[in-house]
C-alpha cells in the first residue's frame, strides 16, 4: 500500500517540524497538518517565515520550500482526516492537573477526543500513527474507541514515537539515530507497518529502521527521556559533590565520557533539565509503575525529578547566600529564559523556578532572551500561581537589549546556553554593573578566567571556589 496523503493533527513542536521534513522528502505525499487553535494555523500560514509559531533552526527554509505544494496548515479537521490514507495523532498529553493521577499520570483527554473525532470523520479504511508521547497500551485504547464509535472502517493502529530534541529538531528528523515503529503481527497490521517504514526509507536507510510489537515502541519513548534525564540527573549530583571536593564536574564528564560504555553525550552539568518531555514521561513512568505495584521502580525514578528539582532549588540558594543573604529589592539579571538554546520554548524551564525562588526573597529580575516572548514569560510565571499577576509584573521586567538588561544589576544569571552570550563585550557589562559584580553561571557557558580578570565574582556549578 502506498500512502498518497496525509493528515496530521496537532501542530505544535512535534506535528510542525515532522511534517514539514516528511513533505520535503516525500514530494509524491500530500501532508496538511490539522489543529483546532485557529491562531497556530494562521502562524503556520504566515507570509513572514520569522512568524511561524516555531522557531527551530532551518525549519522556515523547509516550510517555505514545501508550504502550498505539497504541505497545508488547516483547521478543516474532518475534511482532512477524511481525505488522508494515513493519520497521525500529534497532540499534547500533559501531567494531569486533577483528578486520579494528578500531577503524575498523562493526560489523555486531547488524544480521546482526536480518536472520536477520527472515528467520526473516517469514510474508508485508516492508518492512524501514535506520534505523541503515550502511557504504554494507549494504543489499545484508541483501538476501542475507533472500533467501537466509527463508521465500520478498519483502523490499523501503530506507535511511531519521536525522539527530535527541539533546537536541533530539523537535524534530528532528517537525519535520526533510529525511526522506531510499533504494529500488530496480523497481515493487515503488518501492511501498515511496511506502508509507514516506506514513507521513511525515502531518506532513512533501511537498516535505521526498526520495527518491534507496539507495547515495546510506547515504553522505550518512555525508557530513553528517562535514561537522558537520568544522566542530567547524575551528573548534576556529582557537580554537588565536586562544588565540596574540589574536583571540577567537567573534568570528571570528560574522564568518565571516554569510557565507550557510558559514552560523551548528555553529561553537562546544568541548573537543571527542562522540556515538555522528561519530567512528564518520568512522572508518568512512575505512575505506570505504582499502578502495577512496582513501588521500588517508582522510587528508583522518582529520585531523577526530585535530583532535578534540588539542583534548581540549590543554585538559587547558592545566589541568595553569596549575595550576603539578601537580594531584596536587587536587581538581577536573567540571560535567557527557553529549557535550552535555539528554542523558543520555555515548558519546565529552570529560569521559571529559579525566578520564582528569587522572587520570593523580594528580588528585582530583569531578564532577556533573544527568542521568547514577554508574553510567555508572564505567563509562565503566573501559571504557578505563587503571586498575582501584577506582582509578577511589578517585580520582573522584560528587556529586548542584552546590556540593558544588566544595566546596574548586582548578579547576572546565565540559564540558558545561548551563543551570543559568549560573544557580549564583558568589559563594558562589568563597568555598568554594581560591585562586587556577580556572574552565576548555570550552564557552564562563560569563561571562569577571562571573567575574573575582568573582575567579576564568579560561580560556575561544580567548579570549588
Ligand atoms: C567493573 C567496571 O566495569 C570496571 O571498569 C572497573 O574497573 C571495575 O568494576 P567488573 O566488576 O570486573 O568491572 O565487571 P563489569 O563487566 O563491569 O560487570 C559488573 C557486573 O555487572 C557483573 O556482575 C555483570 O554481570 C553485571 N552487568 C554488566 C549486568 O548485569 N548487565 C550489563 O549490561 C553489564
Ligand atoms: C528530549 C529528548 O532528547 C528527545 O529525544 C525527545 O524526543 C524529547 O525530549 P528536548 O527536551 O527537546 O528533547 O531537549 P534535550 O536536548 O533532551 O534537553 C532537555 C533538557 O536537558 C534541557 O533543559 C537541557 O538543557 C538539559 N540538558 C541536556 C542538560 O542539562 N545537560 C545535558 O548534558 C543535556
Ligand atoms: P507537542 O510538543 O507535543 O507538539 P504542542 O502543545 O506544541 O505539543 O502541540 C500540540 C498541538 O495539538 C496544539 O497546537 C493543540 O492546539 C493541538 N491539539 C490538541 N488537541 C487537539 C484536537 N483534538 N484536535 C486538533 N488539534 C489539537
Amino acid at each position: 500500500m502506498k500512502i498518497k496523503n496525509i493528515c496530521c493533527i496537532g501542530a505544535g513542536y512535534v506535528g510542525g517540524p515532522t511534517m514539514a521534513v516528511i513533505a520535503k522528502q516525500c514530494p509524491n505525499i500530500k501532508v496538511t497538518v490539522v489543529d483546532i487553535n485557529q491562531a497556530r494555523i494562521d502562524a503556520w500560514n504566515s507570509d513572514d517565515f520569522n512568524k511561524l509559531p516555531i522557531f527551530e533552526p532551518g525549519l522556515a527554509e523547509i516550510v517555505k520550500e514545501a508550504r502550498g505544494k505539497n504541505l497545508f496548515f488547516s483547521t478543516n479537521i474532518d475534511k482532512t482526516i477524511d481525505e488522508a490514507d494515513m493519520i497521525f495523532i500529534s497532540v499534547n498529553t500533559p501531567t494531569k492537573t486533577y483528578g486520579k493521577g494528578k500531577g503524575m499520570a498523562a493526560d489523555l483527554k486531547y488524544i480521546e477526543l482526536c480518536a472520536r473525532q477520527i472515528a467520526k470523520a473516517s469514510k474508508q479504511n485508516k492508518i492512524v500513527v501514535e506520534k505523541s508521547t503515550l502511557p504504554v497500551r494507549t494504543a489499545s485504547a484508541i483501538k476501542s474507541i475507533l472500533d467501537n464509535t466509527g463508521n465500520g472502517v478498519q483502523f490499523q493502529i501503530l506507535s511511531n514515537p519521536e525522539f527530535l530534541a527541539e533546537g536541533t529538531a530539523v537535524q534530528d528528523l532528517l537525519d535520526p539515530d533510529r525511526i522506531l515503529i510499533g504494529g500488530g503481527s496480523s497481515e493487515k497490521d503488518q501492511k501498515a507497518v511496511d506502508a509507514l517504514a516506506d514513507i521513511y526509507a525515502n531518506w532513512v536507510p533501511k537498516d535505521k529502521i526498526l520495527t518491534t510489537n507496539v507495547w515495546s515502541s510506547e515504553l522505550s519513548k518512555l525508557t530513553a527521556n528517562a535514561f537522558l534525564a537520568q544522566r542530567v540527573s547524575s551528573i548534576n549530583a556529582m557537580s554537588e559533590i565536586c562544588e565540596k571536593t574540589g574536583a571540577d564536574v567537567r573534568e570528571v564528564s570528560k574522564a568518565i565520557g571516554m569510557d565507550s560504555r557510558i559514552g560523551s553525550k548528555f553529561l553537562n552539568a546544568s541548573v537543571g533539565f527542562g522540556g515538555s518531555c522528561f519530567q512528564k514521561d518520568i512522572l508518568n513512568l512512575v505512575y505506570i509503575a505504582k499502578s502495577y505495584g512496582l513501588n521500588e521502580v517508582a522510587d528508583y525514578w522518582e529520585q531523577v525529578i526530585l535530583m532535578n528539582e534540588h539542583q534548581k532549588n540549590r543554585f538559587s540558594d547558592n545566589m541568595v547566600s553569596t549575595l550576603y543573604n539578601t537580594v531584596s529589592g536587587k536587581k538581577i539579571t536573567f540571560l535567557g529564559w527557553a529549557f535550552k538554546k535555539d528554542t523558543n520554548d520555555t515548558r519546565e524551564s529552570a529560569a521559571i523556578k529559579v525566578a520564582d525562588n528569587l522572587l520570593n526573597e523580594q528580588a528585582k529580575i530583569s531578564v532577556y532572551d533573544p527568542k521568547v516572548s514577554e508574553e510567555r514569560i508572564y505567563t509562565d510565571l503566573d501559571y504557578l500561581n505563587t503571586r498575582s499577576s501584577d506582582e509578577n509584573k511589578s517585580l520582573l521586567t522584560i528587556n529586548k537589549d542584552p546590556y540593558d538588561a544588566c544595566k546596574d544589576s548586582h548578579a547576572i544569571t546565565i540559564l540558558t546556553e545561548w551563543d551570543e552570550f559568549k560573544s557580549y563585550d564583558w568589559k563594558s557589562i562589568y563597568k555598568n554593573m554594581q560591585k562586587p559584580a556577580f556572574v552565576f553561571d548555570g550552564r557552564g557557558l562563560l569563561n571562569k578566567k577571562e571573567l575574573e580578570e575582568i573582575g567579576f565574582v564568579y560561580y560556575n556549578i561544580g567548579t570549588g571556589n
